[in-house]
């Protein structure tokens, strides 16, 4: 094991026993994210649902099935990218993240993570990830463009969720995850 994922290892370990906030009261398991350590990109969601919470393991719900067949769409496997959450543990009830929560929990873990891992794209599902990152953008208006900020590309992308049982969302969400190629062919072509 390398350096890196000996670090990212030491971090799930904390993430599993935190009791930073509220929400390790109701957890089952934290998910503290999976995948390629060594990634160029790094998705990340809101937070684990009930399969999620039962499993220890992000996106493997119908969320995740649907995420499945979108980076098969792009020709890239849960193998090639690394994916996690702005939080580690569900909300009860699936309830929206409270901001005392992300705040928590993303700037002591999942900044972290990103810091080790160094990805050249980071894929925000979802408005909550999106907020984490760039204040006051609206997923409506920006979803699908890369942004630069504070140097670092990201791409909003809407939550998989929402497209599981709305059609023209999933069309949107699809026509949205070709753009990661594109994105990462581009950064490839300007770092020659
Ligand atoms: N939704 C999320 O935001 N994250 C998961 O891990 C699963 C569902």
């Amino acid at each position: 094991m390398d350096a890196v994922a000996a670090e990212l290892q030491e971090i799930a370990g904390q993430i599993r026993q935190c009791t930073l906030c509220r929400l390790c009261e109701s957890r089952t398991n934290a998910v503290p994210g999976s995948g390629n350590v060594h990634a160029d990109v790094v998705f990340i969601g809101e937070g684990p649902g009930k399969s999620e919470d039962e499993q220890g393991i992000p996106f493997c719900g119908a969320s995740g099935r649907l995420l499945d067949t979108l980076l098969g769409s792009i020709q890239l496997s849960r193998q090639d990218v690394f994916i996690t959450n702005v939080v580690k543990c569900r909300p009860p009830a699936n309830r929206d993240p409270l901001p005392d929560e992300k705040d928590i929990c993303a700037t002591t873990y999942l900044d972290k993570q990103l810091a080790l891992i160094q990805p050249k794209l980071i894929v925000t599902l979802g408005r909550h990830a999106l907020g984490h990152f760039i204040p006051n953008l609206k997923i409506s208006e920006v979803h699908g463009q890369p942004k630069r900020y504070r140097g670092q590309i990201y791409l909003a992308l809407y939550h998989p969720a929402v497209a599981l049982y709305n059609g023209s969302m999933r069309q949107t969400l699809q026509e949205d995850f070709y753009n990661i190629p594109r994105v990462l062919k581009k950064l490839a072509q300007e770092e020659r």
